[in-house]
């Protein structure tokens, strides 16, 4: 039954894939995945798993894990186990140690490629010595994923040639400031029922993702507030149209907080004691670290779960918030994420460069590498003719 729930959302977000539909017709009939295993980690729903059946589709067999626990959408993981050579493991609310197993029996499946959201796999297949013998390359969708990697080959550990696709100009001048812009808003006006217009919201980081975030809240008809510590980025803001503020002074006034700067902690407890009464709490960054929830445990004399994705603290100054999704990245823990069309084109660009990778990454030396100029515009082409 829930199979059945799976097939159908797949089979909807399929139907608004013309990107994927055409490069798995190429695929199905030049197999250029032929006797490959591919591991994926990606947030398991109904388009990654579009993604998934693609290279299947080109002759892979896959080991598919999820790449954080509240993203996994059970009933695409079931629809997806049906297939042959596909092995699902990964659950909705999956333990943390459930989780780390899972991603050990992905190293042990000896994948010839990883295609990752978030890095989790590579860093912890550059613990497992000898791990991965046959790993031939690595796609990295984030930006958090990306910086990872660059990590592992600053520190002269990175073992195979991996390829930045968030870095594609038709991955995050997209995916990060449309996808995110109009999947956050989505996810937090669902869990929330509460209207925007009229309202304060602040936006922490002003990367691609946090310019996303405030363009859409203007077009909601919010006051949009964005602090940001590179002041480049905080002039940009201004000359969009956007207050700059201190981070404690914009607690103090946002009715709504969303934070997407990829970094542990930014939301501490001293920000907690100046938030506003009613403030909603929540993260468009990959991991679930940046509003401190420790913190907010800490500091709350009580907390209940006000609506299904929202907890509610309330604070020692009587004050209460609301925290969504448990603080992970509430597009997906509370929403379907980003909206078809964008993944359409975000997984094209994984697509054609795991087939990329599989065929030259024996001749690459191990570092991060940006996705080929002539990937990038393919896919850009292909989609101004479905936009046009
Ligand atoms: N759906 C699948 N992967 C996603 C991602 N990285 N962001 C938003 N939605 C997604």
């Amino acid at each position: 039954m829930a199979a059945k729930k799976g097939w159908e959302k797949i089979r909807w977000a399929g139907a608004h894939m013309p990107l994927h539909a055409e490069i798995k017709k190429r695929f199905e009939k030049e197999r250029p995945f032929s006797g490959r295993r591919i591991g994926t980690a990606l947030h398991l729903e109904a388009k990654t798993a579009n993604l998934i059946l693609t290279l299947h589709a080109g002759g892979a067999e896959l080991f598919v894990i999820g790449s954080n626990p509240l993203s996994t959408q059970d009933a695409v993981a079931q629809a997806l186990a049906e297939v042959e050579g596909i092995t699902v493991a990964a659950r909705h609310g999956e333990p943390e140690e459930e989780r780390r197993g899972n991603i050990d029996r992905l190293i042990d499946f000896s994948p010839h490629l990883i295609v990752e959201d978030g890095g989790d796999v590579a860093w912890r297949l550059h613990e497992r010595e000898g791990s991965c013998p046959k790993l031939i390359g690595i796609c990295e969708e984030t930006t958090t994923g990306v910086e990872r990697l660059r990590t592992l080959e600053r520190e002269g550990r990175l073992r195979v040639p991996a390829i930045a696709v968030n870095d594609a100009k038709m991955k995050h001048l997209f995916d990060n400031r449309y996808g995110t812009g109009q999947s956050t808003w989505d996810a937090i006006m669902r869990a929330t029922n509460l209207l925007v217009a009229g309202k304060t919201v602040l936006i922490v980081g002003y990367g691609w993702c946090g310019k996303g975030l405030a363009l859409r809240a203007k077009g909601l008809g919010a006051r949009v507030l964005v602090c940001e510590i590179d002041p480049v980025k905080a002039v940009e803001a201004a000359m969009e149209g956007c207050e700059v503020v201190e981070l404690r002074e914009g607690m103090a006034r946002a009715d709504f907080v969303i934070t997407a700067t990829g970094r542990p902690g930014v939301i501490g407890e001293e920000e907690l004691k100046v938030a506003k009464h009613g403030q909603v709490l929540a993260n468009a960054g990959h991991f679930g670290y940046e509003i401190d929830r420790e913190a907010l445990g800490r500091l709350a004399k009580k907390r209940y779960q006000a609506r299904a994705g929202v907890e509610a603290y309330v604070l020692p100054h009587g004050r209460t918030v609301y925290l969504l999704g448990e603080g992970e990245l509430v597009n997906l823990a509370l929403g379907d994420g980003h909206p078809v069309e964008i993944m359409d084109v975000s997984f094209a660009l994984q697509a054609l460069s795991a087939e990329y990778l599989l065929q030259n990454g024996e001749s690459l030396s191990p570092g991060v590498y940006p996705v080929p100029e002539r990937i990038d515009e393919t896919v850009a082409r292909l989609f101004l003719s479905v936009l046009s």
